[in-house]
Formats: C-alpha cells, structure tokens, sequence
C-alpha cells in the first residue's frame, strides 16, 4: 500500500508529502499557492491546481512563476464542482489543504474526485482547527475541525 500524502496547513512539510518524480498531483484550493509551491520542492512531476478565486490565481502564479515556466504546474481557475476535462487525471494524490469546509456538498466532490485517482492513488485532507467567536453575551469562542 503507498504512503499517504501527508501535510501541515501551516509551512507545510515537504519532506512528510512522499511524492516522487513521476507523480501527478492535484491540489484543490490552493490559495496563494504555498502547498504547490512545497510540492514542487519535495520533488512531485507535475502539480495541477485549481482554485475558484482568480485573486489566488494570481498568487499563486506569482510565488509558483518558475515551475509553471518549467511545465511543472499547471494552475486553473474553476470551482471544485466543475472541474474541466483537463483535470480528469489520473493523478496520484489529491490534496485540499483548508478548503474542503468551503465547497458544495463535500461528499459528492470527494466521490468525484475519487474517479480521477490512479491505481494506487491518494487523497489527503488537511484542516486546522480555528476559532471564531460569536458577538452573543456573553462572547461564545467557538472551535471548528475536522
Ligand atoms: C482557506 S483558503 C486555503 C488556501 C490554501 N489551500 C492554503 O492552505 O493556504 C481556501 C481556498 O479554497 C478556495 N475555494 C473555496 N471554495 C472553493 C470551490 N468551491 N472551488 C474551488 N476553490 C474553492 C478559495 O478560493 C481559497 O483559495
């Protein structure tokens, strides 16, 4: 059985994320960019993103500049729920680092995201806990994960 991907929301890991040279990896919100950027480093052959926010395209293109000109990443603008043919895969890993909580119906995007796994593949989900605290009186903190 392979490894499993695994990460840290905050400075993620490279060395814990068990890519190879020939693994296609797909990241789902990715934000700024800083896990594709960390998966590029740990050595992964080709990393895909997508992210619905043109803003975090931008970001993400900026701190990912050269390994998009070396054809290492690939960054597409979309919501998980419409994914385009380019995203099919297979890929070998599946990442969503703090974004999972943000899409619509969570259970069907992870159904369909398993189509696009390759034999073997892997999907990991990261998310930190976070707190939130409700204007009430008293304030109630609130803490959320998963
Ligand atoms: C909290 S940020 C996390 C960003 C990044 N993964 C990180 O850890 O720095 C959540 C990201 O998910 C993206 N996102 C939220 N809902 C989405 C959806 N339905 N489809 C695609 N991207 C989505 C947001 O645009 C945002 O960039």
């Amino acid at each position: 059985m392979p490894a499993p991907v695994t990460a840290r929301p905050a400075g993620l890991r490279p060395r814990l994320l068990n890519v190879n040279p020939t693994d296609q990896v797909l990241e789902i919100g990715y934000g700024p960019g800083v896990a594709i950027s960390a998966l590029v480093r740990a050595g992964a052959g080709h990393v895909y993103g997508v992210d619905h926010s043109a803003v975090m395209r931008r970001q993400a293109a900026k701190r990912n500049r050269d390994a998009i000109r070396a054809d290492r990443v690939t960054l597409v603008e979309a919501p998980v729920d419409q994914l385009p043919a380019t995203l099919d895969g297979p890929f070998d890993a599946i990442l969503a680092v703090d974004s999972l909580g943000l899409w619509p119906d969570a259970a069907e995007q992870l159904a369909a995201l398993r189509t696009r796994l390759a034999s073997g593949g892997r999907i990991a989900i990261v998310s930190q806990l976070r707190t939130e605290i409700l204007p009430l009186n008293p304030p109630v903190v609130c803490v959320l994960g998963s």
